[in-house]
């Protein structure tokens, strides 16, 4: 949420800045803005509304230097407006940042009183002011940086330049992400490596509390105490190269194509299938487990609920599955041989990491199921279980997706096999139909082209219904979720059975019902949910495979032919169909589909 980058001594780093926030767009695209210190002494800044591109076109050839900061914005306190966006200025400082100052109104109107006048209605503005009037009282930029840190209550991350200061950037995180990054002669702040990946040599992961002194030379950290301390400094690996969208129209739909790739890839670190076996994970022993939290936000959550009808029906383990913004507040309470179990892809969401801090000062142990490897929560949690999808640019989640549900099936094998539920020959035959998911996702996306005919009509549909079973239940609360967030329709996921007890009034003449009726052993009870709706009316699209689609003849309106799937694979695979089906209605509205409005990748404010 919010991208910041920094750079300390480059010529032309308004180059490196522009292109920096173009790959950190995904985070936030209400605004953008920029500020360089130019080597004819003054601070120059340009900001815009909207995009990255409309920086670029409000940005004159003066503003050029070799030490700049830069900024694009989802906002939380103010309007998207020009005048909201940062970098945001006050006397020598402009500051740009990330995060919700939590005591601002205080200290703006101290700072009002103080005779400070305020250009923004932000809560960012403050930082720029403290920084300010430290540097006022004398102290040196460092010394003004931690001063103005302790003022701060709230979740942050920040980079700042002085003016006069040719060659130096500031920087703080808590609770939000920011890296430091050395180049040859140029060093670098950014919120996600990506920014910078390219430029950098090496990175370092700023722990939380951190405040970092970056000089072209290097860069100096202090942590929360404001003493000088030494980080690891970790190489700046080839595959934080930026993603490109190659030969495909969005990065959503270049997701949704490398899902075959990057789930056979996740599901080769945690089985052998030569042996029919999920490796053990060092640390992770289900049989001490007696039962497990799992946590996430949105998409991740989700995978989360798919899981707890596995862990519970193989392993046996009970499963508490919590959306981690209520978990944090509502005093779980814990037992002896609690585990908890986070999900995200960023590892960074912020309601998602308090919930681990939390659990963890709660004694419990806990994993982290994360695609992003050196995140907060990958480095804050007791264990972790990696995702391999590679970075995710789109913001609507789709590989991330299906590669968490692939971990998590094959921890719920490894579970059922430490508890002893499982013999050798259950769990090889589980196995098996894990790997077969790429070879069966890659034949479900040959229905591309029945989605884009029947996306046409979807398109004009006001309200949609998503419905489901079992696993399928939290499946059709992903498809409406993807609707909605990328083609702006009204859609809810329903669990089928649930449907009489309330929102079948929703349904009148030509209300869209999507149902997801694969031929299980529950395929009856959907066939029923399909008749009460269809005698009210609605017009039912069905997501099933062959022997489910003879039954349904003449019963539904439109179908989506999926290979026969069973067993754990089988929501794996369907989520390809929810989700092709979500990005061609989004391609027919002409929305913007990887930076759909006000939404943001990585939600680093609560
Ligand atoms: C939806 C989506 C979000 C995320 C959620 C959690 O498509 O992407 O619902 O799943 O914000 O994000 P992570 O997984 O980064 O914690």
């Amino acid at each position: 949420m919010c991208g910041i980058v920094g750079v300390a001594g480059r010529i032309n780093a308004e180059s490196v800045l522009v292109e920096g926030l173009r790959r950190l767009e995904y985070r936030g695209y209400d605004s953008a803005g920029i500020a360089v210190q130019t080597a004819e002494g003054p601070l120059l800044r340009a900001r815009a509304a909207g995009k990255v591109s409309a920086l670029e076109a409000a940005m004159t050839p003066e503003l050029t230097g070799a030490t700049g900061i830069a900024h694009t914005r989802w906002a939380t306190h103010g309007a998207p407006t020009e005048g909201n966006a940062h970098p945001h200025r006050a006397g020598r400082v402009c500051v740009v940042h990330n995060g919700i100052i939590e005591n601002f109104k205080v200290l703006r109107e101290t700072l009002q009183n103080e005779g400070r006048e305020f250009a923004s209605e932000t809560d960012s503005e403050v930082i720029a002011h403290l920084l300010d009037r430290e540097l006022d009282r004398g102290q040196a930029p460092k010394d003004a940086l931690l001063a103005v840190l302790e003022q701060l209550e709230g979740a942050f991350a920040l980079a700042a330049i002085i003016e006069g200061e040719t060659d130096l950037v500031l920087g703080a995180r808590r609770g939000a992400p920011l890296v430091a990054a050395i180049g040859d002669g140029v060093c670098f702040l950014a919120s996600d490596i990506m920014a910078i990946a390219g430029e950098a040599r090496s990175v370092i992961y700023l722990e939380e509390g951190d405040a970092a002194v970056v000089r072209p030379s290097g860069v100096d950290v202090y942590d929360s105490a404001g003493q000088a301390v030494t980080r690891p400094l970790s190489p700046a690996s080839v595959s934080m190269v930026l993603a490109e969208k190659g030969n495909h129209r969005h990065f959503m739909q270049k997701e949704i194509y490398e899902q075959p790739e990057v789930v056979g890839r996740t599901l080769a670190a945690y089985v052998d299938a030569v042996s029919g076996c999920v490796r053990p994970r060092e640390g992770i022993d289900f049989s001490q487990i007696t039962r497990l939290f799992i946590v996430g936000c949105g998409t991740a959550s989700y995978a989360g609920q798919i899981a707890e009808y596995w862990f519970e029906a193989v392993s046996g383990l009970p499963v508490k599955v919590d959306i981690a913004s209520e978990f944090r507040y509502r005093n779980p309470a814990f037992l002896e041989g609690d585990a908890a179990l986070f999900i995200s892809q960023s590892g960074e969401t912020a309601d998602t990491l308090e919930a681990l801090r939390l659990c963890k000062r709660a004694g419990l142990t806990t994993i982290a199921l994360v695609n992003s490897p050196h995140s907060s929560m990958a480095r804050e949690a007791d264990l972790v279980a990696p995702t391999l999808a590679g970075p995710e640019i789109g913001v609507a989640s789709t590989k991330a997706f299906t590669c968490q549900l692939s971990a998590l099936a094959s921890l719920a094998v490894l579970a059922g096999a430490q508890r002893g539920r499982l013999s050798a020959e259950q769990q090889a035959g589980h196995v098996a139909n894990l790997m077969s998911v790429p070879s069966l996702m890659a034949a479900a996306l040959k229905i591309e082209q029945e989605i884009d005919a029947l996306a046409t009509e979807l398109a004009h549909a006001s309200i949609v219904l998503y419905l489901g079973r079992n696993e399928f239940f939290p499946l059709a609360l992903e498809g409406a979720l993807k609707l909605k967030e990328i083609s702006y329709i009204h859609a809810e996921g329903y669990a089928a059975g649930e449907l009489k007890h309330g929102p079948i009034a929703l349904i009148e003449e030509d209300v869209a019902v999507i149902v997801i009726a694969p031929h299980d052993a529950l395929f009856n009870k959907t066939r029923s949910s399909i008749q009460e709706v269809r005698a009210r009316g609605a017009r039912v699209i069905a997501i099933t495979d062959e022997p489910g689609a003879s039954e349904l003849e003449g019963e539904i309106s439109a179908q989506l032919l999926l290979p026969r799937l069973t067993g754990m694979a089988a929501p794996i695979v369907s989520s390809v169909a929810v989700q092709l089906l979500a990005y061609y209605v989004a391609v027919h509205k002409g929305t913007d589909v990887d930076q759909p409005r006000n939404l943001a990748k990585s939600v680093t404010v609560e």
